[in-house]
């Protein structure tokens, strides 16, 4: 719903963030959270993020979060998920050398999954778990997962 993104540029505001998404309610409250808290260092697109992706310059990233992604917990649907190769590839592509990809999840397998994929990416090098992995705003889907004991894993790499 947007809450995660106004906070993190409300406390960064000489950074520029794009927030991407395609459930419209979630564009709107971010809309009305940039209104309310008079942002002006975000940009809303409404839409999948990885064909939004190809208009984006290489190498022009600080850095990509990717917060609490669909799960797909079915192994048939494995393949609908976010972190994959062909994506990991096409953000790793964006990231400037030293930006970062950050992902989250609540979901254990997909944690899993995901540093499997990602310490495998060409490019990407894993960061050590931080003293505070929840160095970020709490998301709505994060409180969720919390709520119903799922661990809370954090994965971060840098472009080389
Ligand atoms: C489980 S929710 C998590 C939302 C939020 N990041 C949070 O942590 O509360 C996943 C969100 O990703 C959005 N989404 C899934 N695939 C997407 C894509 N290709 N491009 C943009 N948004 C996508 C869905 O619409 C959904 O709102």
């Amino acid at each position: 719903m947007g809450d995660a993104t106004a906070a993190m540029a409300a406390a960064d505001p000489d950074r520029g963030f794009l927030g991407v998404e395609v459930h419209t309610p979630g564009i709107g409250n971010l809309l009305a959270l940039v209104g309310e808290q008079h942002l002006t260092n975000v940009r809303v697109a409404h839409g999948d993020a990885m064909e939004l992706v190809h208009r984006i310059d290489e190498q022009s990233l600080d850095a990509v979060h990717v917060f609490f992604p669909d799960p797909w917990p079915k192994a048939r649907h494995h393949k609908r998920r976010l972190i994959q190769p062909s994506n990991v590839a096409l953000l790793r592509d964006r990231l400037r050398p030293g930006g970062v990809l950050h992902c989250a999840t609540d979901w254990p397998e997909y944690a899993e999954s995901m540093a499997e994929t990602l310490d495998a990416a060409p490019g990407l090098r894993r960061l050590p778990a931080t003293a505070e992995p929840h160095a970020r705003p709490k998301t709505k889907f994060e409180k969720r997962g919390a709520d119903a004991g799922r661990p809370i894993s954090d994965l971060r790499y840098a472009r080389t």
